[in-house]
């Protein structure tokens, strides 16, 4: 039995989530992998609560959820306000769990990379911004970085890229990658108006926090640059176009129904460009999802067209993406 410790960045709703999946699936997880997890910290806006030995997960969810911050957490632990850097540095893990929104946490997830410890992350700006400084640094220390659950939640369309096609050449994707965006589409389609489409989108807990990044397409925007980076070459979000669904009007919706067709945010990712914008997709178009789910319809020259559809956003969805990334990086960590 191999055990390995995490350090959980995050613990909003995805982090309880995947803090969730841990707790439900430790046998599955010890008996089909040989793997134990340990969670030797727990950092959210309001502390660091961090014990070498593991925290009592199933409490720490209760605090969270009962008190709204871990800093409320004092029995038997220690709490701490390190910054995220700090943190990283002082505490003992194997590996990294970043589920924030930092928009800066390129920094501390470098910092654990020159520390020999492996990254899992959620968060996107890091790597729409600093790919290739990230995983080149990952290369050369010969630790994980992995990424799943930045598009598509827990659909592995990055495991894909990563390690299928590997004969092939990609000569465009084109692809549904914001959840919210559909959702307040295909609500408008049944009548609802914008703002009350977005209220609900958000209670499903599928918006962002902050969900104009949803609706001004820099959400799907940053995917459609990760999937460039990983298709064709490393790239940054300041190459990509992107333009939401803002202006678009129950006007609209309703016409593009009337042909049989649909509103979606579409990405296509071409090697020489990266566009994001609102299109009219036919109704029997993969590209036209429908609730939570993306899709993304990869083209290469030996396969043809590949279809990937499936759940883009939600707790579990993501966690999915997280917890599988955990193991996947577990695994590699035990090789070495
Ligand atoms: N806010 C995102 C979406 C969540 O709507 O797709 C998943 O990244």
């Amino acid at each position: 039995m191999r055990e390995v410790r995490l350090s959980l960045f995050g613990f909003g709703n995805v982090g309880r989530a995947v803090a969730r999946v841990l707790l439900e699936k430790e046998l599955l997880f010890r008996e089909k992998y040989g793997l134990k997890f340990k969670v030797v910290s727990i950092a959210d806006t309001s502390a660091v609560v961090w014990l070498p030995e593991g925290m009592a997960l199933r409490e720490a969810l209760m605090v969270k959820e009962n008190f709204g911050r871990l800093s409320s957490w004092t029995n038997d632990y220690e709490v701490y306000n390190f910054t995220p850097e700090e943190a990283v540095r002082e505490i003992d893990s194997d590996i990294v769990v970043d589920v924030t929104n930092d928009k800066n946490a390129q920094t501390w997830h470098l910092a654990a990379l020159r520390d020999g410890k492996a990254v899992v992350t959620s968060n996107k700006p890091p790597l729409a911004f600093h790919y290739a400084e990230l995983t080149k640094e990952a290369e050369r220390r010969d630790v994980p970085y992995r990424f799943e659950a930045t598009v598509m939640a827990g659909t592995p369309i990055i495991t894909v890229l990563q390690d299928g096609l590997k004969g092939d050449t990609v000569e465009r994707i084109e692809a549904v990658l914001n959840a919210t965006t559909t959702f307040i589409l295909s609500r408008m389609e049944v009548g609802l108006d914008f703002e009350d489409a977005l209220r609900e989108a958000q209670k499903l807990g599928i918006a962002e926090r902050d969900p104009s990044g949803d609706v001004l397409g820099i959400d799907a925007g940053y995917k459609a640059t990760i999937l460039h980076c990983l298709a064709f070459y490393p790239v940054t979000f300041n190459d990509a176009h992107a333009k939401g669904i803002a202006e678009i009007t129950p006007e609209e919706v309703r016409r593009a129904r009337e042909r049989g067709n649909t509103i979606r945010l579409v990405a296509e990712v071409r090697e020489e460009e990266i566009t994001v914008e609102p299109r009219e997709v036919p109704k029997k178009d993969p590209l036209a999802v429908e609730s939570h789910e993306n899709a993304a319809v990869i083209k290469t020259d030996l396969l043809g067209e590949l279809v990937i559809k499936g759940a883009g956003a939600g707790l579990k969805e993501t966690a999915s993406g997280v917890v599988g990334d955990i193991i996947k990086a577990s695994m590699k960590l035990r090789e070495s």
